[in-house]
């Protein structure tokens, strides 16, 4: 796959478009596409088995019909869950989507999209090696490459070990004191913050260290407004059309 650096929108759909939608679901990625989103963001984990499935938590029992740890269940008995349900009865028969399903639908919307390596405890190594080794090979070619993100800085340093030439970005709920540190490490070129406590001079701090900066889960459009005034590269939102 060869892979070149994709220019991101400034508005990209989390899980989808979550506030619409059971998140990473395929109605959801729907969703995100009939609200004019270019990119979705959305979690990639590893089934007990070792399949790449989309879902957010380490459990079943927020966003399923299932119970307990994913990690305890395999793809097939995952599948034989409803994933829609929790939101809205409108969506009953929604499937966790494995990361091939997924796919298939980003090539069908046009969806860009930010990959965010989400493994169970433990996991994190394999999941990030996994699943930018199945991008590389399945990411569909008529789509910009995707960019990848985490929490976890070992799922980060794998999936740039297994593939380089992807893109990814450090996700920090807070801007610690040592983001740069942290950054430098795993090799990133982009920070993904939780927007709560980020303030004007970090975002020039960021930007001035030569990063990208975007921001999650900005649900607000004024907030929006005043994080783009600061430089922010991006937000990612539940509700797209919200957004300034
Ligand atoms: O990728 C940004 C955001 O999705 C990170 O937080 O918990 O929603 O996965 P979370
Ligand atoms: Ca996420």
């Amino acid at each position: 796959m060869a892979i070149t650096v994709s220019s991101l929108p400034l508005i990209i759909g989390h899980r989808g478009a979550c506030g619409h939608a059971p998140e990473n679901t395929l109605a959801s990625f729907r969703a995100a596409a009939d609200l004019g989103v270019a990119w979705v963001e959305f979690d990639v984990k590893l089934s007990g088995d070792g399949e790449l499935i989309i879902l957010h938590d380490d459990t079943l029992d927020r966003t399923t019909t299932g119970r307990g740890p994913v990690t305890q269940h395999t793809l097939a008995e995952i599948r034989r869950l409803d994933a829609g349900l929790f939101f809205d009865a409108e969506f009953r028969g929604e499937k966790v989507p494995t990361l091939d399903d997924t796919l298939a639908v980003l090539q069908d919307l046009n969806l860009g999209a930010v990959v965010e390596i989400k493994p169970c405890p433990g996991r994190e190594a394999e999941t990030g090696d996994r699943t930018a080794r199945h991008l590389a090979a399945h990411w569909p070619g008529s789509l910009p490459a995707p960019l990848l993100c985490s929490f976890k800085p070992g799922a980060l340093a794998a999936a740039g070990a297994a593939v380089p030439a992807l893109e990814r970005a450090l996700l920090l709920e807070v801007m610690a004191e040592d983001w740069r540190h942290l950054a430098e490490q795993v090799g990133v070129r982009a920070i993904h913050c939780g927007h709560g406590h980020l303030t004007e001079s970090l975002a020039g701090e960021v930007q001035a260290a030569g990063y990208d900066l975007r921001c999650y889960t900005v649900n607000d459009g004024a907030r929006a407004k005043v994080l783009l005034d600061w430089g922010v590269q991006g937000i990612i939102t539940d509700y797209p059309e919200r957004m300034p």
